[in-house]
């Protein structure tokens, strides 16, 4: 496997987002051990950093078949909400009083020459996961991280993962003194099913192999 080249690794650098370099370098590693065998979909798009190791990876790959689907509501999350932790006044549409994150995505993935590997998908991720059938080697998720939306986010993706391919989960804190509980309770979900093997630990990103079950099938 490659490394990823120095010109994408400044400009994830340089991303506004919430994704540590060496989490980011793991994504990279396991987005191109996947991407030649389909699609690679990312939950929480945000500004687009951690779409930037991501598309990387299909770069790298090359070919049609190399893409990396991210979808976001771009509205942020209740902790990007005015008055929450990670608000960033920046990313306010002031006519509309809402958060939107699309046009930095934008700027960022254009600036990075990732347009052709990262495509945006902008909706809810309910909505978009009932209508998804396309088998995915590699399922990262990172959006809404209330209990509700993680799970959601399981329960409406994952089943889209062929077999042998990687669930990646970020912000799982075992110790609910570093961070929240539901990324870690998905965790915790995934393995209980039987049809999940961890493969991997950086940081605060779990990856794991689907073992049973394949595109289409349910996750328990
Ligand atoms: C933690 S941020 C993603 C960070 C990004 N992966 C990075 O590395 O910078 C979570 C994102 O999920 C999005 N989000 C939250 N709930 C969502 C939902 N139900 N559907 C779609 N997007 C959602 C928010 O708008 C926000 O941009």
């Amino acid at each position: 496997m490659t490394n990823m080249p120095a010109d994408l690794l400044e400009h994830a650098r340089a991303a506004k987002g919430f994704m540590p370099h060496d989490e980011g370098l793991a994504l990279f590693r396991h987005a191109s051990a996947s991407v030649g065998l389909g699609p690679v979909l990312e939950v929480g798009t945000y500004c687009g950093k951690s779409a930037i190791y991501l598309g990387a990876a299909a770069r790298e790959a090359g070919g049609p078949q190399a893409v990396v689907f991210t979808v976001d509501h771009h509205r942020g999350s209740e902790e990007n909400q005015a008055g929450w932790e990670h608000h960033d006044a920046t990313l306010v549409d002031v006519e509309l009083g809402l958060m939107d994150t699309m046009p930095v995505f934008r700027r960022t993935i254009a600036l990075a020459g990732l347009e052709d590997q990262v495509v945006a998908v902008v909706g809810r991720s309910t909505t978009v996961s009932a209508h998804w059938r396309t088998p995915l080697s590699m399922l990262f998720i990172d959006g809404g991280h209330a209990e509700v939306h993680a799970q959601n986010d399981y329960t409406g993706w994952a089943p889209w993962l062929m077999s042998d391919g990687l669930l990646v989960i970020h912000d799982v804190f075992p110790d609910p003194a570093n961070g929240g509980r539901p990324p870690y309770d998905v965790y915790l979900r995934a393995l209980a099913s039987g049809d999940f093997e961890e493969v991997d630990v950086v940081g605060s990103l779990r990856v794991l192999r689907r073992t049973g079950g394949d595109a289409g099938d349910a996750v328990s």
